[in-house]
């Protein structure tokens, strides 16, 4: 048996933080064989640089994945492409650069993971994420033993879709981007753990990780005024998964909370 955690998008420097402080803990506690973490937040709340991709692999974070924030931060596509264990969303034009996916290995099991960006709601030039992951899975045939698709979606519909879609072809499929975890984690009929988000890793006194004042009061006027990362009530969250290392089904799959206190 191998276990997988995956931690939800950190959000600025609170969220780097939580990861910094918990994470070696963590992964002894509930050995952890992967930590896979979606960093789309890291930088102030929009994309990530590569000094910080560096200190989150450093606090033991195995590999990154982003969202549709991906190249909110200048230069950073210019990095992408000289660190290790950070891919981009696999379904983002060819030409991008990064890594389009990404394959640890522990204990000779190999984990295979990447990216789909939703297209309901979502104003990236992505390609069809259903076709992308079966494309990718085709891909990946004899290269891993197990694979972990991340879908970085709005709509829930879209991320349930794409469950049921590869449900029994790989070992989980699991959401993020709405910041919000869900309270849907399974194990599908075929195997496949599923959740539709695992939650963000950041301050939840907050919308979805930034001041609350700001963002109501651009509800209100629909002025543009800057939204600062918030910075209470900061917590990881994330889902760990059971892995069988024979079949590389899903065999638990759960929600995981930390409160920072
Ligand atoms: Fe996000
Ligand atoms: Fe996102």
């Amino acid at each position: 048996m191998l276990k997988l955690l995956f931690i939800g998008d950190i959000v600025g420097r609170p969220g780097r933080d939580i990861v910094a402080e918990r994470l070696p803990r963590l992964r002894s506690e509930h050995n952890l064989d992967f930590i896979v973490a979606n960093a789309e937040n890291a930088a102030a709340g929009a994309g990530i640089t590569g000094s910080l991709a560096k200190s989150i692999l450093e606090s033991g974070v195995d590999a990154i994945t982003l969202g549709d924030h991906v190249w909110d931060q200048r230069g950073w596509e210019n990095e992408i492409g000289q660190i290790e264990h950070v891919c981009r969303p696999a379904n983002l034009p060819a030409s991008n650069p990064g890594w389009d996916h990404l394959i640890l290995e522990k204990r000779g099991f190999r984990l295979a993971v990447f990216t789909v960006l939703g297209r309901t709601f979502m104003g990236m030039k992505a390609e069809d994420p259903f076709q992308c992951a079966d494309r990718m899975i085709a891909q990946l045939k004899g290269q891993a033993d197990a694979i972990l698709v991340e879908v970085h979606a709005e709509a829930t519909s879209e991320k349930q879709a794409m469950g049921w879609h590869l449900d029994g072809r790989v070992t989980a499929v699991l959401g993020t981007h709405t910041h919000v975890p869900t309270a849907d984690a399974c194990i599908l009929p075929k195997g496949t753990a599923f959740m539709c988000d695992v939650g963000m890793t950041g301050p939840y006194a907050s919308v979805l990780g930034r001041e609350i004042q700001p963002v109501i009061a651009r509800f209100l006027d629909g002025m543009p005024r800057r939204c600062e990362v918030a910075e209470g009530d900061v917590r990881l969250s994330g889902a760990i998964v059971e892995i069988a290392a024979s079949s590389a089904n899903a065999q638990k799959i759960e929600l995981l909370t930390v409160r920072r206190n």
